[in-house]
């Protein structure tokens, strides 16, 4: 367990600290093999601080030279960084040291890529680049210059003086090492320009490589109308004179906010029509907007310690959330986010990864990026938005902006903001952030008298060092219908305080069915006793759309536990109900391609594990095949109506109307072609002129066991185009058969163009097998032990996505004793290996515990 690892930092043992930077001047001579870093960094010590010890982080770095105040002394080199006697008085450390871009293969630091120089500093990244107190609690200005003969070099802040060989570069606003970052390279700009609320001019460039030039303008697009939505929602304006943004292809993570430069994966930029789906549009537009919104939540004001990392992440996520509503459709993207929500971060928090959303200790912080920290943490801050109000809500964050900015923070500090703006107590709710685990909630009614009754009952199961919970404050939103299908009771938000409690509603004149947990008003699972009847009227008429669309998800889910636990067939009433459903024209094309979404593999072994039960991936499969396959034989007629009637004409627009025609007509196709065949599917295929409709058409064939010409004809295609390899990579190892998945997986890793240094590619094939569930879980072990074998091989390169992936056998403890022993046993093999990773020991040794 984590506890007894020696390594482990907790958040109770914060201290202050003991010496605050006043400014850094960094210069780097830029070589492949030998950068040199020199650094000088103006020190004044901490009156806040209860100690006087100077010590900067440092990791993998040569020291040439050091020197205090002019000086040359010698530091005592320890564990992680460096310890010198300081002064009790402000100074300047200066030092020089020599890294190894070109040998660091694990992506954080300074680091290369196709011959590009880029950096990667947060979490704790920046202490490989030169010695420093590497916390996000200590912030500064930062200047400085780069020496190189690369075209393009970049870093934070206004750009200075620059010549052959040299540019500099000014950071005015105060910002923690994190935010620190450094481009170099052969790149050329997509540029636009933004002018701000106030009237300033914002030179915007988005840098790639040549070839990618044509793969910007959404880009662009996007951070202009992020940078309005924020000054014209959260009153925010951008403050400096440019914002850069480079796409970087080896990238562990998504994208990465530095201060005014930046770096994003290539997958979460670019985007061309040709190349990328509606699905890579709408994230990228989702990434860009996040990133840029860091600019306030997350940079202006930061985090105190990583522990308090969901206070950035938490409250960006749910700002990008709001964002995307705005753009597109807000009932589309709340049911994404629930779907989102209960795959993944449901697993973890049920599960032996569960951790708080501020964790109270941690091994290896770039194991705490987790959907947990992320995605509940922005459901926290919705609940409190729903709690406050609109209007609470937006002076709780004018006050958090206007008392912390410059400033690095905590929980504490963002809970008074809002207790203070709305006069609201948030002790209760507080626990949301130290709890783990998902709460339950129990639903009972009673009807006597005209008095209808709902009685909630909250109880959130045992998680890793957390035996007992407390009752938390969940916001529970709730309408009634009347049988006749209008609605009584318009949406209310019933507050659940008490481990019990009921609320009565007066005056109806017939049993109203209710509708519970509208808009998923808080990150809970609902326990309820519905009918099928009950759960196909609000599919038919509940006016909150999460809930009507929830209606269908419950059936369905309910329908293929029985199919899998009892051995039923599928249900013919769900398959009815769904069809009226599709079929309805009055609903948006892409809600209603929403509704033709079943429930995941992952997510039914979830819900049957939920019921006491273990699991079989391989039953769950076939299951929800032949639910398919029932609802295209039952339902062709429509579907085939569906996909003619919505097909997109004219030239391709990424927009969320004709996105959603696409979504449903794909959704149609897949379904359809396991009763019809693949004609259609082929057609399709031949005719697309965008990557959506082309790869539609290709999943489709792949999943029916056809569309071998096309996969050939789709690589000649595109070989020269990574990012749509590797979606080609990925396709054929998620449309695998269980028993051909590992197989088909193993294949390619021998495929010339399998370059397993590039996350991007390693996560192609090997998330594709762990989402895979059936083909993963194969009961010959063989998808596991294919996954614990790569992962070896790249944990001494890349640590960080090893450890990340190693999530796929966080599930081991659901499934039948066969399975938990040959996961167990890979997870012990990697364990055991030699020389294991601090990230990766850190991720095995929690889910053994
Ligand atoms: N702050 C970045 C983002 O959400 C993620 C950086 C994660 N990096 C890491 N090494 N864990 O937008
Ligand atoms: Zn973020």
């Amino acid at each position: 367990m984590t506890q007894h690892d020696p390594r482990t930092v907790y958040l109770r043992d914060y201290t202050p600290p003991a010496y605050l930077v006043e400014e850094v001047r960094l210069t780097f001579r830029l070589a492949p093999h030998a950068t040199r870093v020199l650094s000088e960094i103006r020190f004044r010590p901490n009156p806040d601080a209860t100690g006087r010890e100077f010590f900067l982080h440092g990791e993998q770095l040569k020291l040439i030279s050091a020197h205090v105040d002019g000086a040359p002394v010698t530091p005592e080199l320890v564990e992680g960084g460096l310890r010198l006697d300081a002064p009790d008085a402000p100074f300047t450390f200066a030092a020089e040291v020599e890294i190894d871009p070109e040998n660091n293969t694990a992506l954080e630091g300074l680091y290369r890529s196709n011959g590009m120089y880029c950096t990667q500093c947060e979490a704790e990244g920046f202490r490989k680049i030169t010695f420093y107190p590497d916390r996000p609690d200590v912030m500064a200005p930062f200047h400085v210059r780069i020496e190189s003969d690369q075209p393009v070099l970049l870093s934070n802040g206004n750009p200075g003086a620059s010549g052959e060989g040299f540019a500099e570069w000014h950071d005015p606003w105060p910002k923690p090492a994190y935010l620190f970052a450094l481009v170099a390279g052969d790149l050329v700009a997509h540029s636009d320009s933004f002018t701000t609320m106030s009237g300033r001019e914002v030179a915007l460039n988005l840098w790639v490589r040549e070839a990618d030039i044509d793969k910007c303008a959404f880009g662009m697009e996007a951070l202009k109308k992020s940078m309005k939505w924020d000054e014209e929602v959260y009153g925010r304006e951008y403050d400096l004179d440019v914002f850069n943004i480079v796409a970087v292809d080896d990238f562990n993570m998504g994208a990465m906010e530095n201060k005014g430069l930046n770096i994003f994966n290539s997958s979460a930029v670019l985007a061309s029509p040709a190349t990328a789906t509606d699905a890579d549009f709408e994230r990228i537009e989702a990434i860009i907007a996040h990133e840029y919104f860091h600019n306030w939540t997350g940079n202006r004001v930061t985090c105190r310690d990583w522990f308090q990392l969901c206070l950035k992440e938490g409250l960006t996520v749910f700002r990008d959330q709001q964002f995307t509503g705005d753009m597109r459709s807000h009932a589309v993207k709340r049911i994404g986010d629930a779907m989102l929500l209960r795959s993944a971060q449901f697993r973890e928090d049920n599960g032996p990864l569960a951790h708080p959303v501020r964790p109270e200790s941690f091994v290896e912080i770039n194991n705490f990026y987790t959907v947990t920290v992320y995605e509940k943490g922005a459901e926290l801050v919705g609940m409190l938005r729903r709690l406050v109000g609109e209007e609470g809500y937006r002076k709780a964050l004018d006050l958090y902006f206007e008392r912390h900015d410059g400033q690095a923070v905590t929980i504490e500090d963002w809970l008074r903001a809002f207790e203070d703006a709305t006069g609201r107590d948030l002790s209760q709710f507080a626990r949301w952030y130290s709890q783990a685990g998902t709460p339950r909630v129990h639903v009972a009614e009673d009807w006597s008298d005209g008095r209808y009754t709902l009685t909630l009952r909250q109880e959130t199961p045992p998680s890793p060092d957390q035996p007992e919970k407390q009752p938390v404050v969940i916001p529970v939103a709730v309408g009634l219908l009347n049988p006749n299908g209008d609605e009584v009771v318009p949406t209310q938000v019933l507050e659940l305080t008490e481990a019990e409690q009921s609320f009565a509603f007066d005056g109806l004149l017939a049993r109203p069915v209710p509708s519970i947990l509208r808009g998923f008003s808080a990150p809970v699972i609902l326990k309820q006793e519905q009918s099928d009847e009950t759960r196909a009227f609000l599919l038919a008429h509940d006016t909150d759309p999460f809930n009507k669309w929830e209606a269908g998800r419950v059936l369905a889910r309910t329908g293929l536990m029985a199919m899998v636990l009892d051995g039923d067939g599928p249900h013919a009433g769900y398959i009815d109900a769904l069809g009226r459903g599709i079929a309805d024209e009055s609903l948006d094309p892409a809600f209603r391609a929403q509704l033709l979404a079943l429930p995941g593999e992952d997510e039914l072994a979830q819900a049957i594990f939920e019921t006491g039960q273990a699991p079989d991936p391989t039953a769950i499969h076939e299951a929800r095949e032949a639910l398919r396959r029932a609802i295209s034989a039952r339902l062709d007629d429509v579907l085939i109506r569906l996909y003619e009637a919505h097909q997109v004409s004219g030239p391709y627009s990424p927009e969320a109307e004709d996105a959603g025609r696409r979504a449903l007509t794909n959704a149609a196709l897949s379904l359809l072609s396991l009763t019809e065949g693949g004609d259609r599917a082929r057609a399709q295929f031949q005719a697309a002129d965008n990557m959506t409709q082309q790869i539609a058409a290709l999943g489709t064939l792949l999943t029916i066991g056809e569309g071998e010409a096309e996969l050939k004809a789709f690589e000649d295609q595109w070989r020269h185009e990574r990012l749509v390899m590797n979606k080609w990579f990925g396709l054929q190892v998620a449309a695998a058969r269980p028993e051909a998945a590992a197989d088909t997986a193993e294949a390619l890793t021998r495929h010339p163009a399998f370059d397993w240094k590039n996350p991007n590619r390693f996560r192609a094939v090997f998330g594709a097998l762990a989402g895979n569930a059936a083909g993963f879980h194969h009961p010959s072990g063989a998808g596991y032990r294919l996954l614990a074998d790569w992962l070896l091989k790249l944990d001494p390169l890349n640590p960080q996505t090893t450890a990340r992936m190693t999530q796929a056998f966080s599930t081991w403890r659901r499934y039948a004793p066969e399975r938990q022993a040959l996961i167990r046993a890979e997870l012990e093999r990697i364990a055991g290996t030699e020389r294991l990773s601090r990230d990766t020991s850190e991720m095995v040794g929690r889910m053994l515990a």
